[in-house]
């Protein structure tokens, strides 16, 4: 038989569970929708919830793979800015009011790394409430902060159905396991089952079936405690790396995950850093990837999931020599 189109039961069992306890979602294994990666997750919400002309808040700068999959039902894509609150809502409100949905990364915004404030976050969902907009809160690597216990996720805030909540195992397991979820509003699941019918009716029925006895056993848990050590250890290493090799030359914005900002002096072009970088075996991604409207700084996104420590001494060295070309 093919599988569920939501997903395996056992295993939206485990990840509900889970959300409840860990990240303070409010939610029922019934909402809860197996996907191949956060990607997918935001591919479905953005054809299940709006028809094209549609207006849409997105972080600025933010999150590349939400813009594409957003761009594929409607153009009208609004760069509403962020500052160290998060997402700045008063902002959203006055430019675009009549936004059919806003899209946000709240514990650890994509790229630059802040945790949106509870203030922001009540506002957004009043507004969201008012305006019958929805939110669709992408929780890509919560688990990951090294600063605190991670704050809650907005969807168990909201008491009004507002929310789409996109998490993934991509962070905390890996990337080619394809394995996200969704938790929709129970009057959506049924909009949601079929976008789903039409892109590739559900994911692989095995891997969730392992997932869910991982979960289950207490693997996951173990793991992430072991692994927010290990990425805390790389980023404390990354840090010191470049401040010892390229100073005051460049900023470093580096608040939690797996990933941090390299920010250039302004006037310098990221994307031919970028490619000077590639070509010494360096892999990065300009942080003007990430804006719609040319950004006045540009930065390095470098991250650190996969690199070991000897990697990030001697990648470092080879980075500092091309950033010291370019400026
Ligand atoms: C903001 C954000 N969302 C989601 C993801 C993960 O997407 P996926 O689950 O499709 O691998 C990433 C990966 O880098 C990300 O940066």
């Amino acid at each position: 038989m093919y599988g569920d189109r939501m997903g395996f039961w056992p295993c939206r069992e485990a990840i509900a569970e889970y959300l409840t306890a860990v990240r303070g979602v409010r939610c029922e294994a019934a909402q809860v929708i197996i996907v191949n990666g956060a990607q997918q997750g935001l591919e479905l919400s953005a054809r299940a919830l709006l028809d094209p002309g549609d207006h849409v808040w997105i972080e600025e700068p933010g999150y590349p793979g939400a813009v594409q999959a957003f761009r594929g039902v409607t153009d009208n894509l609004m760069p509403v800015p962020i500052d160290d609150n998060g997402l700045d809502v008063k902002e959203g409100i006055r430019r675009c009011p009549e936004a059919r949905a806003a899209f946000i990364t709240p514990s650890h915004q994509f790229p630059m790394g802040m945790t949106m404030t509870t203030g922001r976050r009540m506002m957004l969902v009043d507004w969201a409430f008012r305006n019958n907009a929805w939110i669709v809160e992408d929780d890509y690597d919560s688990e990951y902060d090294f600063r605190r216990r991670p704050i809650a996720a907005v969807q168990g805030l909201d008491t009004n159905a507002r929310v789409i909540y996109i998490g993934t195992f991509s962070k905390v397991l890996f990337p080619s396991l394809r394995i996200g979820y969704l938790v929709v509003p129970s009057d959506l699941t049924s909009a949601f089952c079929r976008v789903r019918q039409a892109s590739d009716v559900s994911h692989s029925t095995l891997e969730q079936a392992v997932l869910a006895e991982f979960i289950r056993e207490g693997h996951l848990a173990g793991h992430i405690r072991r692994m927010r050590m290990l990425y805390m250890e790389r980023n404390h290493m990354l840090v010191a790396a470049i401040e010892e090799q390229l100073g005051a030359s460049v900023k470093i914005v580096a608040q939690a995950g797996m990933h941090l900002i390299c920010l250039l002096p302004a006037g310098i072009d990221d994307t031919i850093v970028w490619q000077e970088a590639v070509k010494a075996g360096i892999a990065s991604w300009p942080l003007s990837i990430c804006y719609q409207r040319k950004p006045d700084q540009g930065g390095l996104i470098l991250g650190y999931g996969g690199v070991d420590r000897k990697q990030i001494k001697e990648g470092v060295k080879k980075l500092a020599a091309v950033v010291r070309e370019c400026l």
